[in-house]
């Protein structure tokens, strides 16, 4: 009786000790700066998760429903073949599966510009939005270089929010559909993160 009162005391304290994740403030961003004081206090304790995600980004350029918009370029850019000097804001759709009607997973949303002279490269500044499920509400920052035309890219993760608040991690990007007519793509993404 007594071991099975201590082994519920441990397990009750393990469950205190454990993060606590609000439904729509993961870790307590809705229960204000006290909370965020609180998580940092104990991050000394807290430990390391890794984990994976996939979905796929769709890229809308033309028509009336474009969710990839020009906001300035040079005048160089017109004579530019890589199109060196343009700025464009996106809000792309990510879903599970690679068709559109897929279930929804969030948005990439942020800006990019063409930063290379050589080839069509840009540089990114987005974040992954998701509206979701467990991390309905967090978000993930990347910040890097994508040269659209290679077949795989990798984009640094450099920090989120919410249940993915001090985030480190990769995203590799490869292209499964692109339409050179519309410019319109679909974007597979591998993402290993590290969070606590
Ligand atoms: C644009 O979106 C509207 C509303 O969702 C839809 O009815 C229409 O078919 C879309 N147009 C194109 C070209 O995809
Ligand atoms: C850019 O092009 C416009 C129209 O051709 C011209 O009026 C302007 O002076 C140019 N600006 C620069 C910085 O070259
Ligand atoms: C995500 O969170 C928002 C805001 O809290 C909520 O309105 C929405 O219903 C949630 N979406 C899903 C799919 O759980």
């Amino acid at each position: 009786m007594e071991k099975l009162f201590i082994l519920f005391t441990l397990c009750s304290m393990i469950l205190i000790a454990s993060p606590v994740v609000h439904g729509n403030g993961p870790y307590g961003v809705s229960d204000g700066p006290k909370a965020l004081k609180h998580w940092y206090r104990r991050l000394p304790q807290m430990k390391q998760k890794v984990t994976q995600l996939h979905f796929y980004l769709h890229d809308i350029v033309g028509g009336p429903n474009s969710t990839n918009i020009p906001i300035a370029m040079a005048n160089f850019t017109a004579q530019s073949p890589t199109y060196f000097g343009m700025i464009a804001a996106m809000d792309d759709l990510l879903t599970a599966g690679p068709s559109p009607n897929s279930e929804i997973v969030g948005r990439a949303q942020g800006l990019f510009g063409s930063t290379s002279l050589e080839e069509i490269g840009f540089h990114m500044t987005f974040s992954f939005v998701f509206t979701s499920g467990k991390y309905n509400g967090s978000t993930i920052s990347l910040i890097g270089r994508n040269p659209f035309f290679n077949e795989h890219r990798e984009l640094p993760i450099v920090g989120g929010s919410g249940v993915f608040r001090l985030a480190r991690g990769s995203a590799l990007l490869n292209t499964v559909l692109y339409d050179t007519a519309l410019g319109d793509a679909v974007v597979e993404y591998n993402v290993v993160v590290l969070h606590y």
